[in-house]
């Protein structure tokens, strides 16, 4: 098959993963309502279609924390991206360096910093969780600072973790013993080749770097769960703030008084998402969330948006809607379990293409141009 989309890239993950592995990245949270509307009303937005505009050579290229992007857009943090192919994260990294755009290393991904960061020439970000060890946050901070990463970006929205059906069902979440089955039926000769995709499964990076020993995938939700923070407030933050002097940027917005929250706090950006739908089921779809956003700290702060990109055009309507620019979450993962590196590469190419193609019959030729008169009237939520 020729693959020209996300869905060619999803459906051909689909094929080549075991079901758990699969089924991790696909699914949200409970009903996956959410996750459904993040998709479908970013695609049901209306572009206004403009003609004769003279646009010429359209400039994707945009600068994000003081940082010039190819295209505005950065990989989303996906936990366990490592898994998907063979030391995933540092793959998918040089993929995204090529097209010039930063990936985001998850708290919780397979390949640890040092790791990822000595194998390109320009920084990755770096997502951090509220965590209660703070032992483990400071150490992150520190190692990836010394790595030379200057974005960070702060996961706010889990406090609690969302129950997501479709792992419980795969005994990827849920009790020690059910993921401990799960993984060890990958080392059946039936899924034999699996192993040889994930490489070094058996090892969190980050984790492992700081305990000293190494921690794998059985232990993995069992860490987190322990770890997870629902009493956060802004001023457990504060420290956070203080101590790390890049850009940080927090994710997981979804309602404007957060943001303005976020903006007299001293966020450098913030990302409007409801993590792909996995953690709070019937929560807004980031496109209906985003324009009272922009309305109120457009300017104040850099404006990220995730949950539904699925397409170059829906990169614009992003943009049209206020952000300046996306995270790009589960497509790369799939292209990233169907072809490796090269599949996330071809990715980032099928979305310039398609931004240009919308960009030129939208009468934009460069991102500044893309404000919400690139929509239809009747096209705003
Ligand atoms: C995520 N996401 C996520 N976010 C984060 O801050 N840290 C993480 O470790 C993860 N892990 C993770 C795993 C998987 C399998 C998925 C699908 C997502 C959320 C991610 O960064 C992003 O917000 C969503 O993926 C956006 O939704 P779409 O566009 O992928 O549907």
């Amino acid at each position: 098959m020729i693959i020209s989309s996300t869905m060619d890239y999803r459906a051909a993950a689909r094929r080549r993963l075991p079901p758990f592995l699969f089924h991790y990245i696909d699914g949200g949270a409970y009903d996956e309502q959410t996750m459904r509307r993040n998709v479908e009303d970013l695609r049901g937005l209306a572009l206004r279609q403009r003609v004769l505009r003279e646009v010429g050579e359209v400039d994707l290229s945009t600068q994000l924390f003081g940082e010039k992007l190819s295209l505005p857009l950065a990989l989303a943090p996906v936990g366990l991206t490592g898994m998907y192919a063979r030391r995933g994260e540092v793959q998918a990294a040089r993929a995204a360096a090529e097209k010039g755009v930063p990936l985001t290393l998850s708290t919780v991904s397979v390949c640890p910093i040092e790791e990822v960061q000595s194998q390109l020439s320009r920084p990755i970000w770096f997502q951090l969780y509220v965590l209660k060890d703070r032992g483990f946050m400071k150490n992150a901070l520190e190692r990836a600072w010394a790595a030379g990463v200057r974005t960070l970006v702060f996961t706010v929205d889990m406090p609690v973790p969302g129950a997501r059906y479709r792992d419980r069902h795969s005994g990827m979440s849920g009790p020690h013993a059910a993921l401990r089955r799960v993984w060890q039926a990958c080392l059946h000769p039936h899924w034999a080749w699996h192993v040889g995709v994930c490489g070094r499964p058996h090892d969190l990076g980050n984790v492992s770097a700081y305990l000293g020993h190494r921690i794998g995938l059985e232990d993995y939700i069992g860490w987190l769960g322990n770890n997870f923070d629902p009493a956060i407030g802004w001023r457990d933050l504060q420290w956070i703030r203080d101590y790390w002097k890049g850009a940080m940027v927090l994710k997981g917005i979804l309602d404007p008084a957060d943001a303005l929250e976020a903006a007299r706090f001293g966020a450098d950006g913030i990302v409007v998402s409801n993590h792909g739908g996995r953690q709070l089921d019937g929560v807004l779809s980031s496109a209906r969330a985003l324009p009272a956003i922009a309305d109120a700290v457009k300017g104040k702060l850099t404006i990220l948006a995730d949950s539904g990109v699925r397409s170059g055009l829906d990169v614009v309507r992003m943009l049209a809607l206020g952000a300046d620019g996306v995270l790009l979450g589960r497509p790369f993962v799939y292209a990233l379990a169907a072809a490796g590196g090269q599949g996330v590469a071809h990715l980032l190419d099928l979305i310039a293409a398609e931004m240009r193609v919308a960009m030129t019959l939208t009468g934009a030729k460069s991102i500044a141009e893309i404000t919400r008169d690139s929509l239809a009237a009747q096209g705003v939520p």
